[in-house]
């Protein structure tokens, strides 16, 4: 690992022809993010002792959390000061209240300026209150604010997805100014989980432009998994065009993106590092390489060619197994072996070839699932298989998923409540408080007691659509995610103490959870980290000998086919059942509250993800099948 970012001291990073931007990749955005902090401490010490001010140009959004965390950590552990420090915030939401928990603002104050000690006349965000016809002169004063502190020394930045750099959305001129600024469509349905709603979203921004943010000294982005992965690439390795503004830095001279696996993987160095270099072909990249020419040339493995691999950079790979012929057919069996109607093992067959064992022939199973829906959503199929097949499947709920819940869903259950005999006053109290619920006002109690109970009933419904009995079935309610809002809090020994005490009470021969790494600080992140920590704790326990790990994806990803080591096919029949499965839960159906950019449902894009993997094998020449689930396996130990 690099332990500096610098541009000057990181020596040659790994340039290629294709890259335009200095950038280094960490495994996870944790490490990537105390590595800045530590570099903005560092800057803030050696001003100080040279007697000045440090000036930061610091971002909002979910990239420098961890950054701003640290930062807090080492002022509260190692004395760092922050009473030279002067602050510029990159942008702010119009209109918009300071008080708004939405605003940029607040998140400031709460991530960082409450709990250090900077001077508050110090701190400058762009104001959300100023009336319409002031903005244009508070602008140039900001950009004079800026001038007149020195210049900004560093800037830390996030990048949209529409490739903003602060809200320069595309179109933004390569010497734009601090100035208002309408939202791109994307970049408002990224926020609308945070305002419950695309609705509520601003349409307009105050922002500091590409000018003001290319005069910074140092300039270091963030960018943390694969919803980055795209745009990062063609800021890195496009042409500068105002339609990625974040291209524009490719024109700085100190800059560095700071990246995570997730956001680096569709560099062409990490893509195809085939065609940038001549690469140590372990059996995945072998894999990916086969899949990746299959695809190019759209010829079945089998049909792969000397001449193929050698026109593409595969030269060595050829040298190394002698022949395609040769190659062909070992990765051609690789892949037919990762096909499995057995996702439990099959009983009394050679299993050599398999991706699970035969034995035991009844394996005890969890299937974790962070929301109560991404059983099915994922895995309905393989569920429906491994309950079908005998096995001892237990399902597990990590969060109640109530946030995602509409009010008027809600209601609806109130009212219908209201309707029964007995005490109402549960239901009343329901109603009076949704009826008075005002925008960003956080549910009370009992609105969310009932939220998660609708899910929870929902989930049974599925789970005994597919033959698991109610007692093996389990809601963790994980505590960090009962916040009542978008914004969580972190994981804690309570979250991690309960999947370990369900893996230690199920002992379990496989665990099947979510390794969904779209989104680094949502909800799948934080439940896939929970299981490693308790996989971590409990990998010594006898028990843990015989326990393998298989991980799907949620509603966004699927695994790419080189990473796949299990597939299950799925009939036509299974396909539907399976949708059915998904049916139960209602209150996710249509305009759900977190749907993302993509207006399919999630039976719909689950059924064409399934699709799409098979026709993917089949593609590479194996069999023709309706439909395939991918898992991959886990090594924790
Ligand atoms: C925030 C800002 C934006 C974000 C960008 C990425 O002040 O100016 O450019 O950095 O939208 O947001 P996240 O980090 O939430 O993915």
């Amino acid at each position: 690992m690099k332990l500096s970012i610098k541009h000057s001291e990181a020596g040659k990073f790994e340039e290629t022809r294709f890259e335009k931007i200095h950038n280094v990749i960490f495994d996870n955005s944790n490490i990537g993010s105390l590595i800045v902090a530590k570099e903005i401490a560092d800057l803030i010490r050696s001003k100080k002792k040279e007697g000045k001010k440090c000036v930061l140009g610091l971002a909002t959004g979910s990239s420098p959390i961890k950054v701003y965390e640290e930062l807090v950590r080492m002022h509260k552990e190692e004395g760092l000061s922050f009473k030279n420090v002067i602050t510029f915030n990159l942008d702010e939401y119009y209109p918009m209240e300071k008080n708004n928990p939405q605003s940029y603002w607040y998140f400031m104050h709460e991530h960082l300026f409450n709990h250090v000690d900077i001077l508050p006349e110090n701190i400058n965000i762009p104001d959300g209150t100023i009336p319409e016809e002031e903005i244009q002169q508070y602008c140039i004063d900001y950009e004079f604010k800026i001038k007149a502190a020195g210049g900004l020394d560093f800037q830390l930045l996030g990048i949209g997805r529409t490739g903003h750099i602060g809200f320069n959305e595309p179109g933004s001129h390569f010497n734009s100014g601090t100035r208002n600024i309408t939202l791109d469509h994307i970049t408002r349905i990224d926020a609308a989980p945070a305002f419950l709603g695309i609705e509520n979203v601003p349409r307009v921004a105050i922002t500091m432009g590409i000018g003001t943010i290319r005069k910074a000294k140092r300039i270091v982005l963030l960018a943390w998994g694969i919803n980055k992965a795209q745009v990062v690439k063609e800021a890195i390795e496009g042409e500068v065009t105002s339609d990625i503004p974040a291209s524009y830095l490719q024109r700085h001279d100190n800059v560095t993106f700071v990246l995570d696996s997730g956001a680096s993987k569709e560099l062409t160095r990490i893509k195809t590092p085939w065609l940038v270099t001549s690469c140590g072909w372990s059996d995945e990249l072998t894999i990916k390489g086969a899949v990746w020419l299959s695809q190019l040339k759209k010829k079945s493995i089998l049909k792969l060619t000397d001449e193929d691999y050698n026109n593409n950079g595969m030269a060595d790979l050829l040298i190394k197994h002698d022949s395609a012929y040769n190659m062909n057919i070992k990765i051609f069996n690789h892949l037919q072996h990762t096909i499995t109607g057995w996702p439990g093992g099959k009983p009394n067959a050679d299993d050599t070839n398999r991706p699970e064992r035969k034995d035991p022939s009844r394996k005890r199973v969890i299937i974790f699932s962070p929301h109560p829906d991404d059983d099915v959503i994922s895995m309905g199929g393989t569920f429906d298989r491994l309950v079908e097949q005998g096995h001892d499947v237990h399902i597990v709920y990590q969060t109640s998923g109530n946030i995602a819940v509409a009010d008027t869903e809600a209601m609806k259950f109130a009212e219908v409540a209201l309707l029964l005999g007995g005490d109402h006053s549960a239901a009343k109290k329901i109603i009076k408080d949704l009826k008075k619920k005002k925008e960003f006002d956080v549910d009370s109690l009992e609105v969310r007691q009932l939220k998660a109970m609708i899910r929870r009933k929902e989930a049974r419904g599925a789970t005994r659509y597919l033959g698991v009995p109610d007692e093996k079935v389990f809601f963790l309610n994980m505590p960090f995610y009962e916040t009542g809002r978008t914004i969580k809090d972190k994981i804690s020994e309570a979250d991690i103490g309960l999947v370990t005490d369900i893996i230690t009470k199920i002992k379990p021969h496989q665990i099947y959870a979510a390794g969904d790494l779209a989104d680094p600080h949502g909800t799948h992140k934080v439940c896939l980290d929970a299981i490693f920590a308790s996989l971590d704790k409990l990998k010594n326990k006898k028990f843990m000998d015989d326990c393998w790990v298989w991980l799907y994806r949620g509603a966004w990803h699927e695994w790419e086919i080189h990473e796949i080591e299990m597939a299950v096919p799925m009939s036509p029949d299974q396909v539907k059942k399976k949708r059915q499965a998904i049916f139960f839960h209602q209150s996710q159906k249509d305009g759900v509250l977190f749907q993302g950019d993509d207006s399919r449902e999630f039976w719909m894009r689950a059924e064409d993800r399934n699709k799409e993997t098979a026709h993917k094998y089949n593609d590479l020449g194996l069999a023709d099948y309706a439909a395939l689930e991918a898992f991959k396996r886990y090594h924790f130990k």
